[in-house]
């Protein structure tokens, strides 16, 4: 049976945890799409660090071409992140006809729109379940669970690393700093954890949100934003004494067309649902006209939890494959031209 061949870019926290995710359950993977997968090519920046994951050397290369122009590779996942050279990357090996997975909410959230119609154009699928909650799969419940149903709001924790750090600063009177560093050596953050701290990378998980649960174009210069660096631990300590907890929320309302998305420290009652979610952990609550309310609960961040998100498309990506279906992404927002260019 002819394997799938698999080109990644990027061997770091969510890189490394894709790879063994791969190894690990290639029986589960052969059972769903009745063939092996291979990793052909991996992109790193320094071919000299220690890895905790082991790949012949010849695989690695420090050449993103290498990996999505190989003719052999049909799936690239990029798990390097970055913005503008990243877009460039995946807008050529989506034009070099090749399906991609990634886990860049970044980029998803600036360029999405443009990636997905670039990608329906060349018949490709771009799949980016990881991009928002890690582990959980919210973008397919979004799209495919609640497919029947008008969403007006959503609301939840969507950044791991903040959530990381309320929680050990609040229970245990722990510095900011001290804290911070923990969620980075723990692969929570991002290489520039400013974005976390400030909730950027909140609001850009909020926009892809609002864009697929409401399926309009909402665009991040819209979205209000204030990060958690201005919380003391005497707030904290404040808010627990009159029995309130803080957490960064995101919340996203839609009232006919016109919607707000914000993402903002809030004091939530000790009994609220969203309270009691600690740690990396996230959850996003989902309130459809039909359905009522919805929670989902999960890992936000992490090595395994994000890469099961990861491995997961490239398993859609495979299905597609094998029915000849490709280029139906499932998580494509209905205002965008790819699904316009489906239903004709
Ligand atoms: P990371 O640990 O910093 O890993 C980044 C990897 O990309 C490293 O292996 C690095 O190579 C490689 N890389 C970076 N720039 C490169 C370039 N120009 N050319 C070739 N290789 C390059 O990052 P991560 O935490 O895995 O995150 C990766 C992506 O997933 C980001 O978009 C992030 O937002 C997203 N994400 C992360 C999480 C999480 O929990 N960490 C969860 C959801 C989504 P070296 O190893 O040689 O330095
Ligand atoms: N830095 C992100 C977080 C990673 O802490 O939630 C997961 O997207």
């Amino acid at each position: 049976v002819k394997s799938v061949s698999v080109g990644l870019l990027g061997l770091g926290t969510v890189g490394s945890g894709v790879v063994k995710i791969i190894k690990n359950h290639q029986d589960k993977l052969m059972h769903q799409i009745g063939c092996p997968v291979e990793i052909k090519k991996v992109a790193v920046r320094d071919l000299s660090k220690k890895r905790d994951v082991i790949l012949p050397r010849a695989v690695l290369t420090t050449h993103v071409e290498e990996v999505i122009n190989d003719p052999d590779i049909d799936v690239v996942i990029e798990v390097m992140g970055g913005i503008e050279e990243t877009r460039q990357h995946i807008l050529q090996a989506l034009k070099n006809g090749k399906h991609v997975v990634t886990a860049n909410k970044d980029l998803m959230a600036l360029y999405g729109t443009e990636l997905l119609s670039v990608a329906s154009e060349h018949g490709c699928d771009l799949f980016y379940e990881a991009s928002v909650a890690g582990g959980i799969p919210i973008l397919r419940s979004l799209v495919d669970g609640l497919a029947s149903d008008r969403i007006t709001k959503m609301m939840g924790i969507v950044n791991g690393t903040t959530n990381y750090i309320l929680t050990k600063m609040s229970k245990f009177n722990r510095p900011y700093e001290e804290v911070l560093a923990e969620a980075q050596a723990l692969g929570y953050a991002e290489s520039d954890p400013s974005s976390d701290v400030e909730g950027l990378d909140a609001a850009r998980k909020m926009a892809i949100l609002a864009r697929l649960g409401f399926s309009m174009h909402i665009d991040l210069q819209d979205v209000y934003v204030k990060g958690i660096t201005g919380i003391t631990e005497e707030d904290l300590n404040y808010s627990k004494r009159l029995g309130y907890t803080m957490k960064l929320i995101g919340i996203a309302h839609r009232d006919g067309d016109k919607v707000e998305v914000s993402v903002q420290p809030t004091l939530l009652p000790e009994t609220h649902p969203l309270a009691s979610v600690n740690d990396e952990y996230n959850a996003v609550y989902v309130y459809g006209e039909a359905v009522g309310e919805t929670m989902f609960y999960g890992p936000g961040a992490g090595s395994l939890p994000t890469a099961t998100s990861v491995v997961s498309d490239l398993v859609a990506v495979m299905k597609n494959m094998r029915l000849g279906v490709n280029g139906r992404s499932a998580v494509t927002p209905q205002y965008d031209k790819c699904l316009k260019d489906d239903s004709e």
